[in-house]
């Protein structure tokens, strides 16, 4: 597997599966974006299904971990 280190990736990731109903800046948190920054709440809102969000099951816990670290730290 290659390793996801964050930054840039992401920071793609993000624009690609959150930003849709999240919005382009996490740091404006909507729909309770910051919590986020750690990528455990962001698989279990994944796996109840909250708004949505089951659709995005196929996100790996690497892939979740580069979101946590472009959330943190979007700049
Ligand atoms: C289809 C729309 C949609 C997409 C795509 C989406 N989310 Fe969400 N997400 C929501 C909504 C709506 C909520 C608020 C749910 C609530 O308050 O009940 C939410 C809540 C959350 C929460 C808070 C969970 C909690 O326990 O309150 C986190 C963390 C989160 N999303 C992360 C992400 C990340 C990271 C991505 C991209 C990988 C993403 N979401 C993609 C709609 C979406």
């Amino acid at each position: 597997m290659v390793p996801v280190t964050g930054g840039t990736t992401g920071k793609a990731l993000y624009a690609i599966h959150c930003a849709e109903c999240h919005g382009v800046d996490p740091s404006r948190g909507k729909n309770d974006i910051y919590e986020a920054v750690d990528p455990r709440e962001t698989r279990e809102a994944i796996n109840e299904n909250e708004g949505g969000m089951g659709i995005l099951s196929f996100l790996t816990d690497a892939e979740l971990q580069a979101i946590a670290a472009y959330v943190r730290n979007p700049n």
